[in-house]
């Protein structure tokens, strides 16, 4: 099982030393306030990470931890404290609006020239940054699709046009009934033809606020039924706006010499989420807003609010990657925290 990973700061400190059994959780509102005093960035290192550790136990969890804390009322009260920053933050860096067609088509328009990871990998990105750019995306692909599945119980079944497409498109993701083509065993198959660590959550701790947030977003939509149409939005932005992007990393990986296993992951994604678009834009969007035509400002919400923290989840790699730095937290700031 995946261990620990270190603190970074007061609220991800006060976590852990009640995961790791060292504090009873009916401490943590103390905690809670000390740090809230002091204004914690809600997209910083500090808060992400509270809120990472907090949403894991409702996947695989971590080594030693009791099973019981998933539900402990007062981890729960602090996650809900936590988020209620994080969504007002990323609430203040977005348009809003409840014009879903407008906002599915601004995802739909590629600029010639990019500036994302991506784009820097398939131009003359080089070999560390692809294994980095991997190893960071890895919080997320190993646990492909998880965080939508939430949302399956949570849509009409009767009219169920919404919940046919989303179980097309998440069956698809776990492989059709064949273990070997579910999505998170393709980017392992990847990461092992790398040379990279395969177990799940092995770079959380090197793993930036930015990539926290993009994966805590699907997290706290998937989890919470008052957010589903926020959730079906953002699995629309990632099947939507999947493909052209996979296709540069399949170039950068091509270009770089690498074998076929390596591509494939990629490959898959260019060529299955072009499917899946289709079926969420013309299925899933549609059919959950034909039932359910009030959550329009909820999915406007998912697909902006994803926008918003892939995009600085880009400009983070790429100024790091810019400036000659690697986009990893380095093992001394993680000390330090
Ligand atoms: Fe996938
Ligand atoms: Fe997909």
């Amino acid at each position: 099982m995946p261990v620990l990973p270190r603190p970074r700061g007061p609220l991800s400190a006060a976590v852990l030393d009640v995961l790791a059994g060292r504090r009873a959780a009916a401490d943590l509102s103390g905690a809670l306030s000390d740090a809230l005093a002091r204004d914690p960035d809600p997209l910083g290192d500090d808060v992400q990470l509270a809120l990472y550790v907090c949403y894991e136990l409702h996947y695989r969890s971590f080594d030693g931890v009791a099973d019981d804390l998933e539900w402990d009322p007062d981890l729960l009260a602090l996650r809900g404290r936590l988020e209620g920053l994080f969504l007002d933050a990323v609430r203040a860096g977005v348009d809003g609006g409840d014009d879903v067609q407008a906002a599915v088509d601004a995802l739909l328009v590629e600029p010639a020239d990019g500036s994302g990871p991506s784009w820097h990998l398939a131009r003359d990105g080089e070999r560390w940054q692809l294994d980095e750019y991997v190893a960071l995306r890895s919080l997320y692909h190993l646990k492909e699709a998880d965080p939508q599945a939430w949302v399956i119980p949570r849509l009409d079944g009767v009219a169920g046009r919404a919940k046919a497409a989303l179980m097309t498109v998440e069956h698809d993701e776990y492989g059709a009934g064949r273990a070997e083509r579910v999505h998170a065993r393709i980017f392992a198959a990847m990461m092992e033809g790398l040379g990279l660590d395969t177990s799940y959550g092995a770079y959380l701790d090197v793993a930036p606020a930015p990539v926290l947030a993009t994966v805590n977003i699907m997290s706290l939509f998937g989890l919470h039924r008052r957010w589903r149409g926020a959730s079906v939005g953002q699995f629309a932005l990632i099947e939507i706006t999947s493909p052209p992007g996979a296709a540069r990393l399949v170039a950068a990986i091509e270009r770089l010499g690498l074998p076929q296993e390596v591509t494939a992951f990629y490959a898959e994604h260019v060529e299955a989420d072009a499917v899946h678009e289709q079926l969420v834009r013309r299925e899933l969007l549609a059919g959950l807003l034909e039932r359910e035509p009030e959550l329009a400002a909820d999915v406007v919400l998912g697909i902006q609010a994803s926008t918003l923290l892939e995009d600085a989840l880009a400009d983070y790699v790429v100024a790091s990657w810019s400036a000659g730095e690697s986009a990893l937290l380095a093992s001394a700031e993680r000390s330090a925290a």
